[in-house]
């Protein structure tokens, strides 16, 4: 059965088309994109987000990126590349499978040292087409792993958006929910609104709707309360990278549904592929959170809803601690803990 959801990025030609995330719901909105400049403003400005999709997206401007070097030049071509690999990096920081991506695509150059410039072109291309295919298939493996943790009618509650729109296709913390719900259509998904961005609300609710499961949606302040109710059974959430240790740094307000699931004895496990694990970083205090502009909490749909002049904090991300990880699904398997030891055996695969 074809997905009904519209996939967040994907080549149109020599073009990369992505559909505008920050007009979801109201629009299907699809922009295209020619020069890698382009693609480093949609990613700072959320036309695409999403851990995962943030690096398809890094390797697909390193891709168009490389097609408009004009020289003959390896030597040349190559340090031109290695400074807009730097650039494209730089796009977003707390994410790992950015830089991830660009490390990838930046060995091409590296492992091809005498090669003609329109040959690396070619293999540069080639590689992000693998980074791109990759990802859906570990986002399936996620869902076929990670739907044995969800109980048979469980109240599944997700934070932010780890759906086909922040990865390639399919999503990780959605990926399991779609694998779930394909076994057991008894199985109810909770969607918190997810401030300031509102990537639940807007983004897991219409991407959940198109694809026929049914979502409510509930405010972040209700989650305290819902679980109190005893109507939540589990937590899936996605994540944005991963410490040596299992810390994880995902949504701003994570951290939060973590803790509260931890005092209400709720089974918490985060969704995401390998590319998401940073192993150079022993704990989650290494790991770099975005601070986004304060006007995406002062402005709602373009109107103030704070007084001017009064200051906003806005980090995008927070980071949870392992100990409320109940488990890390991921394309070759559910990591338990101690999680130093799992996470580097998993890598090891
Ligand atoms: O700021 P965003 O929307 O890019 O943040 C997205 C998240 O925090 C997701 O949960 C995470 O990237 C995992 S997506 C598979």
């Amino acid at each position: 059965m074809p997905e009904q959801y519209l996939p967040p990025i994907y080549w149109d030609g020599d073009e990369v088309a992505m559909i505008d995330q920050r007009v979801l719901p109201r629009r299907e909105k699809i922009l295209k994109f020619t020069t890698p400049q382009q693609i480093i403003k949609a990613i700072k400005n959320m036309t695409i987000r999403g851990a995962p999709a943030v690096g398809v997206a890094g390797a697909m401007a390193l891709a168009v990126g490389a097609r408009r070097i004009e020289t003959n030049d390896s030597k040349t071509f190559s340090r031109k590349f290695e400074q807009l690999c730097q650039l494209v990096k730089k796009a977003r920081p707390t994410g790992n499978n950015l830089s991830w991506a660009v490390e990838r695509i930046y060995s091409v150059v590296v492992e091809n040292p005498r090669t003609e410039v329109a040959e690396l072109q070619r293999l540069i291309r080639q590689k992000a087409d693998e980074i791109l295919a990759e990802d859906v298939a570990a986002n399936k493996s996620i869902g076929a792993w990670g739907k044995n943790v969800i109980p048979t009618g469980a109240r599944v509650l997700t934070y932010c958006n780890a759906g086909a729109l922040a990865t390639a296709d399919y999503g990780t913390a959605l990926g399991v929910i779609r694998a779930a719900y394909a076994a057991d259509s008894s199985i109810q998904v909770l969607a918190c609104e997810t401030r300031p961005f509102l990537q639940g609300s807007r983004l897991t609710a219409y991407e959940l709707m198109r694809s026929n499961i049914p979502v409510t949606v509930l405010t972040d302040n209700a989650v305290g309360s819902i679980m109190q109710q005893q109507k939540v059974d589990v937590v899936v959430v996605g994540a944005d990278r991963i410490a040596a240790n299992g810390d994880t740094a995902n949504k701003i307000g994570t951290y939060t549904v973590a803790v509260l699931a931890n005092t209400h004895n709720i089974p918490f496990y985060v969704a995401a592929p390998r590319s998401t694990i940073d192993a150079s970083i022993a704990d989650g205090s290494g790991i770099p959170i975005e601070q986004r502009n304060p006007s995406e909490v002062t402005h709602l749909g373009g109107r103030a809803i704070v007084p001017p002049g009064v200051p906003a904090l806005n980090p995008a991300f927070d980071l949870t601690p392992s100990k409320y990880v109940t488990g890390i699904i991921t394309e070759v398997g559910i990591l338990r803990k101690p999680y130093k030891r799992s996470i580097r055996k998993a890598l090891e695969i």
